[in-house]
């Protein structure tokens, strides 16, 4: 677990959107403000994080999930946060399987949370026609 994590808590907003909680973050950043900001692509759109932020703290901190469970769809968020469990892993857009809680953010890094994106993306990996 990275230093980083100790200053987030878990927002106690509530969901109101069973399947599209963009907007609603997971964390809210109450410490290490003055680290220096950059911006990654989540599900397409813009959104900006801090330098040294593991991929799942700077997803968490825009919405309240990393990936849809391959079995039921079901939203997870990860869960053991020391890259033990296998709950984070999330697709890049050109394919690639990352594991979101032991992956740094990093500058223009482009990632999918949604199931059929990830499946698509994660198809033209293995045949070699990623983007
Ligand atoms: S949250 Fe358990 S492996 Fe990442």
């Amino acid at each position: 677990m990275s230093s980083s994590d100790h200053a987030l808590m878990p927002s106690t907003t509530p969901s109101t959107h069973a399947t599209a909680p963009r907007r609603e973050p997971q964390f809210i950043r109450i410490a290490e403000t003055r680290r220096e900001p950059l911006h990654f692509f989540l599900d397409g759109e813009e959104v900006a994080a801090l330098q040294g932020d593991t991929l799942l703290t700077a997803v968490l901190m825009q919405q309240r999930r990393v990936r849809e469970s391959e079995f039921s769809g079901a939203p997870r968020a990860g869960f053991c946060l020391i890259g033990a469990c296998q709950d984070c892993w999330m697709r890049t857009e050109d394919g690639k399987r990352v594991r979101a809680c032991s992956t740094l953010v990093t500058e223009g890094m482009r990632v999918l949370t949604r199931r059929a994106a990830a499946v698509e993306a994660g198809t033209a990996n293995r045949n070699g026609d990623a983007r």
